[in-house]
């Protein structure tokens, strides 16, 4: 790690630039996800570097079971929110399942009209080889586009798991092939999920923008998590590699009772809290 780097005294905004620069110096990105303007903030101020406005909306606010249901006008409105919460993280708007599949031309216009109406930094798309000439007309616009590789939740449907990804030495060669391309066409950072650590190393090493893990082990460039997750909002969901650093459910849960215990019993309000 280079030591002139100091992330926690560094207040300019986070850019795609300072991203790369965090890489070269050997410095983790942290990015973690939200969905409204009150997290963002608190994630801003704790000086986390990118907020993702992932489609993992549609699980964890939403209450589906994929994230297919999600809409463009969703995404916008939340990243809007989330836009408005945040001072210096680098913003990263999801491109929800269904706005980018049908042509390069809907996904660039998708693109065009998310970076348009919400104020984020970037947009967010899955896939390999699929993306590449989206990706393309996006990054010659400049829209910066993030890559997502691995376990890729909008296609759910055609894996039929959640399994990782790239234990098969053929599935794992795809994927670093996929990464290759991806850098290639201009990506400014690519999502690494579920997938083996070695993998996930071997495609950080091979790449010169930086890799953010989700379950591909500690070679990244930087983590990301789902903050509900992180946080233990979302209790029916523990994967390996999610580390809970509160376990905010039974926080709320024990407050909400005590508050419902004190109207019940008359002890809320006291006249101290009356006018
Ligand atoms: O939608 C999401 O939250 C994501 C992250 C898990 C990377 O894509």
């Amino acid at each position: 790690m280079n030591t002139n780097y100091t992330p926690d005294i560094d207040t300019r905004k986070v850019t795609t630039i300072r991203l790369s620069e965090m890489k070269k110096a050997g410095c983790k990105i942290s990015c973690l996800t939200a969905y409204d303007a009150l997290t963002a903030r608190i994630l801003d101020e704790s000086g986390i570097d990118v907020i993702l406005v992932g489609d993992s909306l549609g699980n964890v606010f939403q209450g589906h079971e994929t994230t297919l249901p999600v809409t463009l006008e969703e995404i916008i409105y939340h990243t809007k929110c989330v836009v408005r919460g945040t001072n210096r993280a680098l913003v990263v708007a999801d491109m929800p399942f269904m706005s980018y599949q049908v042509s390069s031309e809907e996904a660039f216009r998708n693109a065009g009209k998310i970076m348009k109406e919400t104020g984020a930094s970037a947009v967010k798309l899955e896939g390999g080889k699929l993306v590449i000439e989206a990706i393309t007309r996006m990054t010659e616009a400049g829209i910066p586009a993030m890559g997502h590789l691995g376990l890729t939740p909008q296609s759910i449907h055609k894996f039929g798991t959640y399994r990782t990804r790239g234990v098969d030495p053929e599935e794992a060669e795809n994927i670093y092939n996929d990464a290759l391309k991806l850098e290639n066409a201009g990506v400014f950072a690519l999502v690494l999920e579920k997938i083996p650590a070695e993998l996930g190393k071997k495609i950080t090493e091979a790449l010169k923008i930086p890799t953010i893990g989700i379950g591909a082990g500690p070679y990244c460039d930087g983590q990301v998590l789902v903050y509900t997750d992180l946080l233990g909002l979302t209790i029916d969901f523990s994967p390996r590699f999610v580390r809970r650093y509160a376990m905010l459910y039974d926080e709320i849960k024990s407050s909400v009772s005590r508050f419902i215990k004190d109207v019940r019993e008359q002890k809320f309000p006291t006249m101290e809290e009356s006018y």
